[in-house]
């Protein structure tokens, strides 16, 4: 499906935008890890995350959805069936990487895991090689999807991970309250807590705390992770193509409630404030407590940006928004460079090759880099035709680059929106 999207005028008013990603995944997968029955509201219906719906069905979790309202009757924590046909993860690398810690710990049963073109191109050796230090046994294809994961008795661990990845850390941990005794995973910089944060709330016994080697998690090994009803807030990933097109198009306010603000997840927001992008509602400072997810308003007003230095650091909390940063990079003066962001090269797509080609067919000065990009500013983008090449984050920059061109963008493709946030060509039309 190619869809145009056109220069806009200002852009008004305040929606809630979709539920978030990474906490719906895993709300459900927990869930299902649980003892008894939990129930979701504002569970994200998106293509990634009925995957993990499926998924723990096929698992033999009780799942029961009404639309956003899903309730889940969990098989306890070493309770995974196995079920007759692979488990299809669809394009979600998130699903993929959790479900491996989780089935590693099973004592016994074998699981074949596979996924769409794009996940058969997704390292999975980043969680078999840390699982395997618990003596976890994962089998994969030279390091790639389609896999197999053979249940073991797991014993502890400290493991350093060689990425920083919230997906790799999250299986880690999951493998933790299945193993024999306190594992620990220290990573460089902190990254999205969320799973750290949502074993707390389901009586896992969790600490954090952070040295010069970096941010270490520690969990027990434990019998049974309590079930516990759970809304989940606005994604701030879907949030941002909202307001970075506040922030471009002139004329533009535009506020985004019940976002989530968890500090591993808005480090977009902090670069473009540098950047002199008006957004308010951003937390003070971000603490690395454990407790519940902070969640907030965020306001953006149509900004002049300057560009920024960034540093790598600041990689792990605006990875999936690095896109975004390209392209409000292209509408600053000066030029922006982005390094340390190899990990781009895996997601959906090699977004650094997507992201550059995409962006340079609509007429921005950028060019790639082996682990990131630099991005020379204009006033003006031209407007031409994006392929999303199947990748969500893709097509909604694709769309958002329409609206803020001189002549609009065709984005080819636009249906991959669907895999995260189904309703955003209806959120953008409402704001118009
Ligand atoms: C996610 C973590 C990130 C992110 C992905 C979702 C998660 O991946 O890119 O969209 O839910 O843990 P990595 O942790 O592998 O960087």
């Amino acid at each position: 499906m190619t869809v145009r999207f056109e220069p806009s005028g200002p852009l008004s008013g305040s929606l809630r935008t979709a539920a978030d990603k990474s906490i719906s995944h895993r709300s459900a997968l927990f869930a299902a890890m649980a003892d008894g029955a939990s129930r979701i509201d504002g569970y994200l219906r998106a293509a990634d995350t009925d995957s993990t719906l499926a998924a723990v069905a096929a698992l033999g979790a009780g799942v029961e959805a009404d639309g956003d309202q899903v309730t889940i009757k969990g098989v306890g924590l070493r309770g995974a069936k196995v079920p007759a046909a692979a488990i299809d993860v669809g394009n979600s690398g998130t699903l993929m990487r959790l479900l491996a810690g989780w089935l590693a710990g099973q004592g016994s049963g074998s699981w074949r895991l596979d996924g769409d073109a794009s996940i058969r191109k997704r390292p999975v050796d980043r969680v078999a090689q840390p699982l395997s230090q618990l003596g976890a046994s994962i089998e994969t294809s030279q390091g790639l999807p389609p896999f197999t994961v053979h249940g073991a008795n797991l014993h502890s661990a400290a493991i350093d991970m060689a990425v920083a990845s919230a997906q790799v850390k999250s299986a880690i941990l999951i493998a933790g309250l299945l193993a024999d005794g306190r594992t620990s995973v220290t990573e460089a910089t902190a990254s999205r807590d969320h799973t750290e944060r949502m074993f707390a709330e389901q009586g896992a016994i969790v600490s954090v705390a952070d040295s010069e080697h970096g941010h270490t998690v520690t969990v027990d090994g434990c019998e049974s992770l309590k079930a516990v009803d759970r809304t989940v807030p606005g994604d701030p990933s879907s949030a941002a193509f909202l307001l970075v097109a506040a922030l471009l198009v002139p004329g533009s306010e535009v506020t985004v409630e019940r976002v989530c603000l968890n500090p591993g997840r808005i480090g977009l927001f902090r670069i473009l404030q540098r950047m002199g992008a008006q957004i308010d509602g951003l937390p003070d400072s971000d603490s690395a407590e454990l407790g519940p997810e902070p969640i907030g308003a965020l306001t953006a007003r149509y900004s002049r940006l300057v560009a920024t230095t960034f540093s790598e650091a600041e990689v792990p909390s605006a990875i999936d928004e690095l896109p975004l940063l390209a392209l409000a990079a292209s509408f600053a003066e000066g030029t922006t460079s982005v390094s340390g962001a190899e990990e781009l090269r895996v997601k959906e797509t090699d977004r650094i090759e997507t992201v550059v080609n995409g962006l340079s067919a609509l007429g921005a000065k950028i060019e790639g880099r082996p682990d990131g990009f630099e991005i020379e500013g204009a006033e003006v983008l031209e407007g031409g035709t994006i392929d999303s090449c199947g990748d969500h984050r893709l097509a909604m920059l694709g769309a958002v680059a329409g609206l803020a061109s001189r002549t609009g963008v065709e984005v080819v493709d636009f249906g991959a929106a669907g895999v995260s946030y189904p309703a955003f060509a209806q959120d953008i039309a409402s704001l118009a």
